[in-house]
């Protein structure tokens, strides 16, 4: 009888070993541990028994009772477990598998190029400013003496806000360019005065290769007592060695813009041909990056400064070329179109 119940213990755990599932568990249960299981039936029978063996072979019967309650309970356990952490991964869980990386993202190629332009003009001295998108038209034209009827409102193919006020005019517009912005610090702040407002700017206009109807710009303004030109060509001078490195050469050549007078333009040697002439700068060896100027006095009496004492320079770029022309980039709808092959490149 004894041998009978080690043959059954060893039965009994080889069986549960291999058990994978909560039926597979419960038939064990009933073949080992129900009413009609042979170690049942031992311990029925242990009245029948003579007295000396049956305190042996009650007691071995009643251990492996206990042992097989105990194995199933464990069991049991283990496989819901198992049921848990499948459900979790979707499959069994292999904790030797490498983890997998989340994907982290980094900086868009524009804010890249807004914050290095930024560090450059804030380590001289420029804070850097915000204003609306949604702008009044007086900021965007007539605080810059762009009047009704100026022909560049016409240029900047003005995105006008359908509300009208009470006059039946509409007062807001998408800002055409940042110089709106200078134009707040002008009517806003008090002088010394040294800004930079980077953002995006609206144009009505088809896009192509080198256009767009959201592009960024950044513009800058200074306000002191004996500002001059030079304070502007040595300010945009260190601002293009610092961007395009040292011995790059830069050329001013006059401008016309309605808000600057005299106004330039700024332009830098062509980094493909340096100077010789090349498709990229149709051949002429320069390159516009910005116009400026010394602030028309019209303005600064518009934003309520008197121009007999102080002076002032401002700037503005576009910001999109910058990159263009830094890595070769041929079409700027390319920034925009949310392409991850040309976005991780940066
Ligand atoms: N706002 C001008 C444009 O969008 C660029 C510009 C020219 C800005 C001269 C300035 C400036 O601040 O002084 O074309």
């Amino acid at each position: 009888m004894l041998d009978q119940i080690g043959a059954l213990k060893a039965k009994a755990q080889a069986e549960l070993e291999r058990i994978t599932d909560s039926s597979g568990l419960e038939s064990w249960r009933v073949r080992y541990l129900g009413k009609k299981s042979e170690l049942t039936l031992i311990l029925r029978g242990l009245a029948a028994l003579p007295v000396d063996e049956r305190k042996n072979v009650g007691s071995e019967a009643n251990s492996l009772r206990a042992l097989l309650e105990e194995s199933f309970k464990q069991k049991e356990q283990r496989l819901r477990e198992n049921q848990i952490l499948s459900a979790a991964v979707g499959t069994t869980l292999d904790v030797t598998l490498p983890g997998r990386r989340p994907p982290t993202g980094h900086m868009h190629p524009i804010t890249q190029t807004i914050q290095e332009i930024c560090d450059i003009f804030s380590s001289m001295g420029f804070q850097i400013v915000d204003g609306p998108e949604v702008e009044l038209e007086y900021f965007n034209f007539d605080a810059l003496n762009i009047p009704e009827g100026h022909p560049s409102r016409d240029n900047m193919s003005s995105s006008w806000i359908d509300y009208r006020d009470d006059s039946g005019k509409r007062p807001f517009l998408l800002r055409t360019h940042n110089t709106s912005v200078s134009a707040r610090v002008l009517a806003t702040m008090k002088p010394p005065i040294r800004t930079v407002s980077p953002g995006k700017v609206y144009r009505y206009e088809a896009s192509d290769a080198t256009h767009t109807s959201m592009f960024h710009q950044i513009d800058g303004v200074a306000v002191d007592k004996h500002i001059t030109m030079a304070d502007l060509k040595g300010t945009l001078y260190e601002f293009s060695r610092r961007f395009f490195g040292e011995g790059r050469k830069a050329r001013f050549r006059c401008d016309y813009f309605p808000f600057v007078e005299p106004g330039v333009e700024m332009a830098i040697e062509c980094g493909v041909c340096r100077g010789k002439g090349c498709r990229l700068c149709s051949n002429s060896g320069y390159i516009e990056i910005l116009g400026a100027g010394m602030t028309h006095p019209e303005v600064l009496r518009r934003a309520g400064l008197d121009p007999e004492v102080y002076q002032s320079f401002a700037f503005g770029m576009g910001i999109e070329r910058l990159p263009m022309l830094r890595y070769g980039i041929d079409d700027i709808r390319l920034f925009y179109g949310g392409d991850l092959r040309f976005l991780r490149q940066f």
